[in-house]
C-alpha cells in the first residue's frame, strides 16, 4: 500500500500535530507525515516534530510583503515536498482564496468547537459565556472562508458547571486528538467524499462519525 504524503502546518505547540505523527507511525495508517511547516520559527511544535524524526521547515510570514507572497512561498514548499494532503493543526494564519482553491478537497483543519458554532478565536470562553451544555471539536475540509467547509467529523463533550476555559479546553483537546487522526485516515482511504457543502462517509459506522464523550 502506498501511503499518502501529508504535510502539517502549525503555528504553536503542536499537540494535534503530534497526534497525527503518532497515528501515522502505525504500519496500517494510510498516510505518512513528510514535513511539518510553521509560519512561526519559534513554534514549539517544530522541535517536537524534529524529535520525532520528521522534516521541518519555518516559512516566516513576517519575511513576506503580503499574504499572497507568503501563501505563494508556502505553496512552493508544499509542492517541493510533494505533499498530497495538507493538515492545518493550530495554524493561525488566514489563507488567501487562491491558496485554499489550489488545495481544494486536499486540505483539512481542526477547530475547537462544534461548527458552525463558535468560529474564530476563544471558543471555550465563548461556549461558557453562552451557557451551552455541549461543546466539542470539528474536522473539516478547508474552503476560502475561515472555519467554514464540509465537516468530516465532530466530537462532543459535556460542559460542566465548574468548568473554566482551561478545563473545558482540555476536555475538548483530548477529543481533537481522537478525531483528527481518524479524519485523516478516512480522507486518505478515500472514504470521505465532498458532496456540495457536505462530506459523505462511505462504509463507516455512524457511531464512529459523531462521537459523544460520556466522561468529563
Ligand atoms: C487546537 O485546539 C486547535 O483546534 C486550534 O488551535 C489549537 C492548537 O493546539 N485551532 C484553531 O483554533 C483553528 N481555528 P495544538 O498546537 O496543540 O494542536
Amino acid at each position: 500500500m502506498s501511503k499518502t504524503r501529508v504535510a502539517i502546518l502549525i503555528s504553536g505547540r503542536g499537540s494535534n500535530m503530534m497526534s497525527l505523527i503518532e497515528a501515522a507511525a502505525a504500519p496500517d495508517f494510510p498516510a505518512e507525515i513528510v514535513t511539518v511547516i510553521s509560519n512561526r520559527p519559534e513554534a514549539h511544535g517544530l522541535a517536537r516534530a524534529a524529535s520525532a524524526g520528521i522534516a521541518t521547515l519555518a516559512v516566516d510570514h513576517k519575511a513576506y510583503a503580503d499574504r499572497p507572497a507568503f501563501d505563494a512561498a508556502l505553496d512552493a514548499a508544499l509542492r517541493a515536498c510533494e505533499a498530497q494532503i495538507v493538515c492545518l493543526a493550530g495554524f493561525m494564519r488566514l489563507l488567501t482564496p487562491a491558496f485554499t482553491q489550489g488545495w481544494h478537497g486536499r486540505m483539512l483543519n481542526i477547530h475547537p468547537a462544534l461548527l458552525p458554532s463558535f468560529k474564530g478565536l476563544h471558543t471555550h470562553e465563548r461556549a461558557l459565556a453562552e451557557g451551552v451544555k455541549l461543546h466539542g471539536c470539528t474536522t473539516h475540509f478547508v474552503t476560502a472562508e475561515m472555519d467554514v467547509g464540509p465537516i468530516i467529523m465532530q466530537a462532543a463533550v459535556p460542559v460542566l458547571d465548574a468548568d473554566t476555559p482551561d478545563t473545558l479546553g482540555a476536555r475538548v483537546l483530548a477529543q481533537e486528538h481522537v478525531i483528527y487522526p481518524a479524519s485523516l485516515r478516512l480522507v486518505c482511504e478515500g472514504r470521505a467524499r465532498i458532496e456540495g457543502t457536505r462530506v459523505v462517509i462511505d462504509e463507516f459506522a455512524l457511531g464512529d462519525r459523531a462521537l459523544v464523550s460520556p466522561s468529563a
